[in-house]
């Protein structure tokens, strides 16, 4: 039984898209971030502020080990940075992961609509960052990834179903 892991820059759809695939496989859902605020007792605009981005990036490790090591099979959505960190791409290639893309014109959008305040977005422009997250990394999502679904022009339920037309990974380790 394998975890479903999302991963993809802030605004890929993780969370929303995450929440309806772990309704369709009958399987809990778990959000890095919300592992995070719950642990900490803090939210992550909070955090930043408090602890810097070393303190966010510590506490979403442990989150990520926690939320990879759950004995019974998850959905988790990966914070957008998570990836990053060498000890993450670990825990988190122990499951199936899922890399969900779309253009920094239109993940700016999206998180521009959807409201959730976000640190790293804040103080330069949003385009503009994501664009430069977009290429810093690529490869750290591309070396995690078992399989890429493209979020653009499709809505959530959409993007579900492509994600679930990939997973489990055929003749691969069941869901
Ligand atoms: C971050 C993405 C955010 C959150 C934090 C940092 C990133 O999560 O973890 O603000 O570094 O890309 P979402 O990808 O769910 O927005």
């Amino acid at each position: 039984m394998t975890h479903l892991v999302l991963v993809g820059l802030m605004g890929a759809g993780k969370t929303t898209v995450g929440q309806v695939c772990a309704e369709r496989l009958d399987r809990g859902f778990v959000d890095t971030d919300d592992l995070v605020r719950m642990a900490t007792g803090r939210t992550i605009p909070e955090l930043f502020a408090e602890r810097g981005e070393d303190g966010f990036r510590a506490a979403e490790r442990t989150a990520v080990a926690d939320a990879c090591a759950s004995p019974a099979p998850l959905v988790i959505a990966c914070g957008g940075g998570a990836v990053v960190d060498p000890e993450n791409r670990r825990s988190i290639a122990s499951g199936f992961v899922v890399w969900l893309q779309a253009a920094p014109t239109v993940l700016a959008e999206r998180v521009e609509a959807d409201g959730t305040e976000r640190p790293l977005l804040a103080p330069r422009g949003t385009t503009a960052t994501l664009e430069r997250l977009s290429i810093v990394r690529a490869a750290a999502y591309e070396a995690v990834a078992d399989a890429v679904v493209d979020t653009e022009g499709r809505d959530v339920s959409a993007v579900a179903d492509a994600v679930l037309a990939v997973f489990p990974p055929p003749g691969g380790g069941g869901s």
